[in-house]
């Protein structure tokens, strides 16, 4: 690895999965957009040959950032569950339904989870025996016609009666439900209507969680801070525990030193 890759731009955090019968450890990363730029001039460093190859004609900014910026956050929650593979000899390989699967050598097998927000990129790695998924999504009230044709009036009425506004509800309920394809690998190539959910309970002030109804066998939780939301979907008789409580979730550039959110109304 290059000595000056700047590892600490992001955050790393241990979770553990406890189910009954046993218990399983997972990473998650977080790292801001801004990490583009300190980031960018190692890209053969993160980058395996092969994600090299898409990544360096790639035209657009936005898909190199978020191409970038999530195959770093993914191998940074992999590193402490793989021993001494360097970054670029991960392959990320993008599945037939775009679900990223990990080629590397590995002694048991691992699978990574990734999403990108305009201000937050974030990634999972978690055994392969334990299915799960993130998504973030920033909270903006323009997205809430494009959400709502997929959240039915039964959700958003609960959402609501968590003490959610509107555009924080949709968003909840999106992230939800895009969680949930991605544990599933179907993404949108179905009905999101099929992705249901029943049960919203508010766990904390910044903690919701939720289950499907017609996927009974998973459940989510879903944190909410500096203007966005970040969902996992996960088996339902697991329960998800972060040392600190909850995932970390940088702030935006503009709102650094601030303490929190605030859109959970009162
Ligand atoms: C999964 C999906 C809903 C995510 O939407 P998005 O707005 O890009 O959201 P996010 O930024 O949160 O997530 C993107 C990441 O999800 C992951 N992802 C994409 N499709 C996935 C799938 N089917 N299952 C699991 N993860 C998937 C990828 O890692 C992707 O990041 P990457 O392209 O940099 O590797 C959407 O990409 C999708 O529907 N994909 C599958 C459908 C598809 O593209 N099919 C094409 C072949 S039929």
């Amino acid at each position: 690895m290059h000595p000056d890759l700047p590892l600490s731009v992001g955050s790393l955090q241990e979770f553990q999965l406890r189910r009954p019968e046993a218990s399983f450890t997972g990473w998650f990363y977080s790292l801001g957009v801004e990490a583009y730029e300190l980031l960018k001039p190692f890209a053969s460093d993160i980058l395996h040959p092969d994600e090299m190859r898409y990544f360096t004609p790639l035209p657009a900014e936005r898909r190199r950032i978020s191409f970038l910026l999530g195959r770093f956050a993914a191998k940074r929650a992999l590193r402490p569950c793989l021993e001494g593979v360097e970054f670029a000899d991960i392959n990320l390989v993008p599945g037939i339904f775009k679900n990223p699967v990990v080629c590397c050598p590995m002694r048991e097998p691992w699978q990574v989870s990734i999403t990108h927000s305009d201000a937050i990129v974030s990634a999972i790695a978690f055994p392969m025996v334990h299915p799960m998924a993130l998504d973030v999504e920033s909270i903006n009230a323009e997205k809430v016609p494009a959400m709502a044709t997929q959240i039915q009036d039964g959700e958003r009425a609960e959402a609501i009666r968590c003490g959610l506004d509107i555009p924080s509800a949709s968003t909840l309920l999106w992230t939800a439900k895009e969680a949930l394809s991605k544990t599933l690998h179907t993404g949108l190539t179905c009905s999101f209507t099929l992705f249901k959910v029943h049960d919203l309970a508010r766990i904390n002030e910044a903690e919701l969680k939720g289950l499907y109804t017609n996927f009974t066998q998973y459940k989510f939780h879903a944190w909410i801070r500096h203007g966005c939301v970040l969902t996992m979907a996960l088996p339902r008789r697991t329960e998800i525990i972060f040392e600190s409580g909850r995932p970390h979730l940088p702030a935006p550039i503009q709102d650094a030193g601030a303490s929190g959110n605030s859109i959970i109304k009162p």
